[in-house]
């Protein structure tokens, strides 16, 4: 097989791994989650699970695609048999698909930044209904504020830049892009914290954020948790069995997990703390007891009226970085996401590099289409009969979700029944001197053998039970 390549070494693995792990999950969904369900409840359960449940399966993830040393399809079929390929293989159809909504969002993201960083984005006096048009019209090349508003090209070009850096292959394309993008990610998210403490209101917004309300401890609370969890980082699809298929036999694999967890984690933490001051600020200007920050208009409609309040100039620049954020943090999952089927047509049909990922990530656009005219502009995608009436995306997104949890039950029984927990063991071993005999090990062997399947297989029902019936109506 011809060289596929590998990570430089440890550091390079773990910025690509979590620039993979943070993304629009991380900015986007976890914010707004943290607020509807309760604060620092879903805080603590959502650490809850990283810890007992999403860990472990990391380290296992890691440790099948380097042991195999091939893709998704390819690690579980080298290491269990045919049969145990169509699990992967069926990963790969998750990634696809997750893909093929998540470019749409990083769409509008891009979109949004070009239209802040030009200024005209901050002349409208609706950003309500400016979202609902921009969505709406994929189409719309007619804008007359000087720059096309067609989201269809704003996903297309994504779509390219993500495809170019994969194109370049493992070390000079996806580590290089993420050894700029992630630091620079950084900087910018602490240096829009440190400015939206100093707003008026400020501290209502952490103290909202930070105060926990165990009044508001559901069931559906220990579910967002775990599904957000699972796709925060990354998990249960092969995303991570592929990266660690570029990996170094003498790195340390379980420590690098800690590392990509705790940079996740961090990230969806600061992410809260940079938006909830930002959004009491709003309050307290607009004088109003409370703005919508559920779901898509937290980032699309109430902080662009933030950064309106500041003044043209300055909501330029901090507008313009923000939405600069989103779109590297979405730019380094995406290309995590388009590496996974490229690896598999790469190792399993000897196909060139370059010609597969063009032609993968044309085709992910194009799945990606009905997500993109679900939002108003088809009839029946926005209001989907047999799925309580939400849009296609949401629909999209779901199932994906469910998939994530699933996916990473039955990895876990596949270590325990199938390539045997002693294997793994020995693959954590290399790299990790001593991991034999560490608790860790007990640790991850107990969790990975009876923990992890048998609550994600249990709680993936009920996941699935509560999406399609309501968890009430059943017990
Ligand atoms: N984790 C990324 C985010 O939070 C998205 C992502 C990239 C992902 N690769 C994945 C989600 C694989 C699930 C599976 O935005």
């Amino acid at each position: 097989m011809a060289n596929r390549g590998y990570f430089s070494g440890r550091i390079g693995f773990i910025l690509a791994a979590a620039g993979s792990a943070v993304g629009l999950g991380n900015i986007w969904k976890f914010p707004y989650l943290a607020g509807q369900n309760g604060g620092a409840v879903f805080l603590f359960i959502y650490l809850l699970c990283i810890f007992l449940l999403c860990y472990p399966v990391m380290v296992g993830e890691i440790a099948i695609g380097r042991r195999a040393g091939l893709d998704a399809y390819g690690s579980y079929q080298k290491l269990g048999g045919k049969k145990w390929g169509y699990l992967g293989l069926f990963g790969i159809m998750v990634g696809i698909f997750i893909l093929s909504f998540y470019n749409v969002v990083a769409g509008w993201a891009f979109g949004y930044f070009l239209h802040i960083s030009f200024g005209d984005l901050l002349q409208e006096d609706n950003m309500g209904s400016f979202f609902g048009l921009f969505v709406n019209d994929i189409l719309d090349l007619s804008s007359t504020k000087g720059l096309a508003n067609s989201n269809f090209l704003f996903s297309l070009i994504f779509m390219a830049m993500t495809a170019f850096i994969v194109a370049r292959g493992i070390q000079k394309g996806i580590e290089v892009a993420n050894r700029i993008m992630m630091p620079a990610l950084y900087v910018i998210l602490i240096g829009i914290i440190i400015y939206s403490l100093t707003l008026p209101n400020a501290m209502a917004g952490v103290r909202f954020y930070l105060v926990p309300d165990f009044g508001e401890l559901k069931i559906q609370t220990v579910f967002e948790g775990l599904k957000q969890a699972f796709f925060s980082l990354s998990l249960g699809m092969g995303t991570l069995m592929t990266y660690g298929s570029y990996l170094k036999k003498n790195e340390n694999i379980a420590s690098s997990a800690a590392v990509i967890s705790i940079a996740d984690t961090s990230v969806a933490f600061l992410a809260g703390l940079m938006v909830f001051p930002l959004v009491h600020f709003l309050q307290f200007k607009l004088q109003v007891t409370e703005v919508a920050t559920a779901g898509p208009p937290l980032i699309f409609i109430v902080l662009p009226q933030i950064f309106q309040e500041m003044g043209v100039a300055l909501g330029r620049v901090v507008g313009g970085l923000f939405f600069l954020l989103v779109c590297f943090a979405a730019l380094t999952s995406t290309i995590s996401l388009l590496e996974v089927p490229v690896a598999y047509l790469v190792d399993q049909m000897n196909m060139e590099r370059k010609k597969v990922v063009w032609g993968i990530a044309l085709l992910i656009f194009v799945v990606g289409l009905p997500s993109m005219m679900s939002q108003g502009m088809v009839p029946f995608l926005n209001k989907l009969t047999f799925y309580k009436g939400q849009d296609f995306l949401v629909f999209v997104s779901d199932m994906c979700d469910i998939s994530l949890t699933v996916g990473g039950c039955l990895m876990c029984v596949f270590i325990t029944y199938q390539w045997r927990i002693h294997n793994m063991n020995e693959e954590l071993e290399e790299g990790n001197e001593g991991y034999n005999r560490s608790f860790l090990k007990k640790y991850l062997n107990f969790t990975i053998q009876y923990v992890c399947p048998l609550l994600l297989g249990i709680l993936s029902i009920l996941i699935i039970i509560d999406k399609f019936f309501g968890i009430e109506n059943v017990f």
